[in-house]
């Protein structure tokens, strides 16, 4: 597999950002560089055919991605570039106190990179604020266990 893992944030207030770099401290080391990277201002041409990503999102309005994530995923859905080299696994931070529209914003990039033929790792791990659980505490042992599937495929 590629060496090399690119995490993209999309928030709001912060909160994924602060699992992206828990994410970040857990697998980078010796044989994976892993960087994370604010979604502001990208488009399309992030997703360089081979490589190894993971989008973690949080959701805002009724069930959007957040700001900084629109310019990059209209871009996806207007330019609909063939995305078939690409692997990625999704981490969406939400709330169930919204039933209808809960981790949408991660659920959204998932349909949208499948549907240009990018491969999604393993599950998408869902965090649900009104849990009380810490996304960041949930994030280190599902990223152990998603970059293992990610090796192995
Ligand atoms: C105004 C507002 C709207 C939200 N809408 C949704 C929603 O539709 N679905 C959902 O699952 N979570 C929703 N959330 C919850 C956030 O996605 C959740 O709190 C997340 O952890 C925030 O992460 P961030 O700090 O990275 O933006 C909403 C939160 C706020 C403040």
């Amino acid at each position: 597999m590629s060496n090399a893992l690119k995490i993209l944030v999309g928030t709001m207030t912060g909160t994924a950002q602060l699992v992206a770099q828990e994410v970040e401290l857990t697998l980078d080391g010796e044989h994976l560089q892993v960087s994370s990277q604010p979604m502001d201002g990208l488009d399309s041409a992030v997703f360089a055919p081979g490589g190894l990503f993971l989008i973690c999102t949080s959701t805002y309005g009724q069930g959007d991605v957040p700001d900084n994530a629109r310019p990059l995923f209209l871009d996806l859905e207007a330019r609909r570039p063939d995305l078939s080299g690409i692997r990625y696994g999704v981490i969406a931070l939400g709330d169930k106190t919204y039933a209808d529209t809960f981790c949408f914003g991660g659920k959204k990039f998932d349909a949208l990179l499948a549907s240009l033929g990018a491969k999604r790792i393993g599950e998408m791990m869902l965090h649900d604020a009104s849990s009380g659980a810490m996304p960041e505490e949930l994030a280190a042992p599902w990223s152990t266990a998603w970059i293992a599937l990610a090796k192995a495929a």
